[in-house]
């Protein structure tokens, strides 16, 4: 194995909060080398979240980032070229997905160095794009679903009824998939240019979140629901309420302020409906099965755009945009 370290690699990185994509610098760095549980990776694409320009933002200081410069972005797909001492379950050349540490960032650049514990084997039917779509926001969207009670053990009869909210974006379409392998009876919403390609991944029915009818969460078919994905922004507990079945939960991802006083409301004050508010975990095992469930065409990647290393900041002003329809990948090239 040749040691790659000390080489200079392209990276782009910020220096300070705010600023948005025109903050965004393109350096050369050295590549890093992997320490015993870590490898080094070439990635081939990254995919953004919201919570990489939410950190630029300021919104989770003083935690995140620990310091500037920082080069963002957790989730990525690549090639192991160099392995630590104490990694013997990955080898240099093994395609792979990884989810980066959020507190060392690393994924808009060329190389990288990744935990072997968060890095699972890509199958050859699984491409960059489609593998580096998955962290964050497939599972987040997972272990929503599993918050909600949803098992997806073979042979598992659900039958819950779920609306998942702003189901076209990036965890939302997996949630909208996830949910129907989990045999669940799917709502969701989303806007107009959006409805044919959500009912085509899954959903039984769908609101556009834009009409009167959208707005008021209701299921056309006056179903209630067993549990809310809820992935969009600004919507009431008030709007829920009336929606969710006796024992409904909504499982709010979003964390907004109100939000998590609802929770604690509803939790002291032993309400039968409850919010739930989520913060996604780094599971390895979750991740390896959301990479097999796409292996078997069972889960998609919708790929809202693909940018150039070298173009990342249309994909950073994209994603602070709010309108992907799926995921934003940035490709680093051969
Ligand atoms: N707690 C956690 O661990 C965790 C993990 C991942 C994500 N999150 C958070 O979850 C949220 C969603 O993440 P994401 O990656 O899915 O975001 P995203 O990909 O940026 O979501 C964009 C999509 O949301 C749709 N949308 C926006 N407002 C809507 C509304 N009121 N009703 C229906 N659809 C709406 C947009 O549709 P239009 O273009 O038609 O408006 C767009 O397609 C973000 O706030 C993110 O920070 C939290």
């Amino acid at each position: 194995m040749v040691s790659q370290a000390g080489k200079l690699t392209h990276a782009v990185q910020y220096e300070s909060y705010g600023g948005g994509a025109a903050a965004l610098k393109h350096v050369e760095v050295s590549i890093p080398s992997p320490k015993k549980h870590e490898v080094l990776l070439k990635l081939e694409a990254s995919s953004i979240n919201p919570v990489d320009w939410k950190i630029q933002k300021g919104m989770i200081r003083p935690f995140l980032p620990r310091k500037f410069p920082y080069v963002p972005v957790t989730d990525v797909a690549g090639e192991v070229v160099e392995v630590g001492s104490n990694v013997d379950s990955l080898k240099a050349g093994d395609k792979v997905v990884s989810m980066l540490y959020l507190r060392r960032g690393g994924g808009l650049a060329e190389y990288v160095v990744a935990s072997a514990s968060m890095t699972v084997k890509r199958p050859a039917e699984v491409s960059a794009a489609e593998g580096a779509g998955l962290p964050i926001a497939g599972l987040t969207a997972l272990q929503s679903l599993k918050s909600a009670g949803i098992r997806f053990k073979v042979g598992s009869e659900n039958g819950a009824n779920i609306l998942v909210t702003a189901a076209s974006g990036g965890v939302g379409l997996y949630a909208v998939q996830l949910a129907k392998l989990g045999n669940c009876h799917v709502t969701a919403t989303c806007g107009a240019r959006n409805l044919e390609l959500v009912k085509n991944l899954g959903a039984d029915e769908v609101l556009d979140y834009k009409t009167p009818g959208g707005a008021t969460l209701e299921s056309p078919s006056g179903k209630k629901y067993d549990a809310v994905i809820h992935c969009a922004t600004r919507i009431p507990w008030s709007t829920f309420e009336p929606t969710l079945s006796e024992k409904g939960k909504v499982i709010d991802i979003t964390l907004e302020p109100a939000a998590i006083l609802t929770a604690a409301i509803k939790k002291i004050t032993f309400s039968k409906k409850q919010l739930v508010p989520l913060i996604m975990s780094a599971n390895k095992e979750e991740l390896e099965l959301l990479v097999g469930l796409v292996k078997e065409g069972k889960l998609k990647t919708v790929v809202d755009s693909r940018h150039p290393l070298s173009q990342a900041e249309a994909a950073w002003a994209k994603s602070i945009d709010g309108h992907a329809t799926g995921k934003i990948v940035v490709e680093m090239g051969p």
